[in-house]
């Protein structure tokens, strides 16, 4: 739990984990770090997000100036795709996560990174969830994605697949490309709120990007805390959508469990690549 929100350290969470935002209770300089990050984000982001990223900031009026109340949000977002937004303290467990996403609701932490320390993220803030995460919610596909991923989820509990679930979540919903008709952008929130994997992860010599693979993805690992050294690209948010949430993943589990795991940097020769990248970053001792 972030030491530094007293907001949320003084809440006892309800039963399903979730807070009372307390938008009131936001400070100045908290309103002031959003709109820093807002502006330097689009700065960067111009010409490199999606465009759907871009509508949904716009449909849900997330530069209002300072950090979004979600009850305005929320009213906009379930009159679009019928999510919504809660708060919770912090890291969650996994079947509480599940649970929420199955129901249509998305989780956001409450607190706001330090004014002085914009780039550096010991968890997920509220830059990042909403930011990052909440814009795509507003698009019918990948609103049905989030909730699918949810139902999967709690299905793949119970044959303990869990880890290979969260890769696919890390290479699409925080991490994903994908191919646009004016050149590859990003969707993935995990890179939509970082100023240097923005540019990294598209322009980077360093990384590989590689076509959509479903089971390919679920046998590959990643990086936790550092810039990714695969990513992986889709045509559409609509291919995203036919090869998960059409698709049983119940053979899939039985499959993968006698499979060994590929590293995040490989590559393979059933591979659809766009670039193979040099890993120099990572080589390089990434970030110190
Ligand atoms: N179809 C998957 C299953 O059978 C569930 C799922 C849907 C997982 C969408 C991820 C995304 O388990
Ligand atoms: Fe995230």
């Amino acid at each position: 739990m972030p030491v530094n929100d007293p907001v949320v350290a003084e809440q006892t969470p309800a039963a399903d984990h979730t807070i009372d935002q307390c938008w009131d209770r936001y400070s100045e300089e908290e309103h002031g770090v959003w709109n820093t990050l807002y502006d330097r984000q689009m700065k960067v982001l111009k010409g490199r997000a999606a465009p759907e990223h871009f509508k949904g900031l716009e449909l849900l009026n997330l530069n209002d100036g300072g950090i979004p109340d979600f009850r305005k949000v929320n009213e906009k977002l379930y009159a679009l795709t019928g999510w919504q937004v809660v708060t919770v303290h912090g890291l969650i467990p996994n079947d509480v996560f599940f649970n929420h996403l199955a129901n249509r609701r998305f989780v956001s932490g409450r607190f706001i990174r330090d004014a002085d320390k914009l780039d550096y993220l010991p968890e997920p803030d509220i830059f990042h969830d909403v930011f990052g995460h909440v814009p795509l919610l507003t698009l019918p596909a990948f609103a049905d994605y989030m909730q699918a991923y949810g139902q999967g989820g709690e299905k793949a509990m119970k044959v303990d697949m869990i880890e290979n679930l969260t890769r696919l979540y890390w290479y699409t919903v925080e991490f994903g490309l994908i191919n646009t008709p004016e050149g590859r952008r990003i969707y993935g929130a995990g890179i939509v709120s970082s100023q240097s994997e923005s540019r990294f992860c598209l322009e980077g010599r360093s990384p590989n990007r590689i076509h959509f693979d479903l089971e390919r993805i679920m046998r590959t690992d990643y990086r936790y805390d550092d810039f990714q050294q695969t990513y992986f690209v889709i045509d559409s948010y609509e291919e995203l959508m036919e090869s998960t949430a059409n698709v049983d993943f119940g053979p899939i589990y039985e499959r993968l469990k006698g499979l060994p795991d590929y590293k995040a940097s490989e590559v393979l020769p059933s591979d659809k690549v766009y670039h193979e990248g040099t890993q120099e970053y990572a080589k390089a001792g990434g970030l110190e």
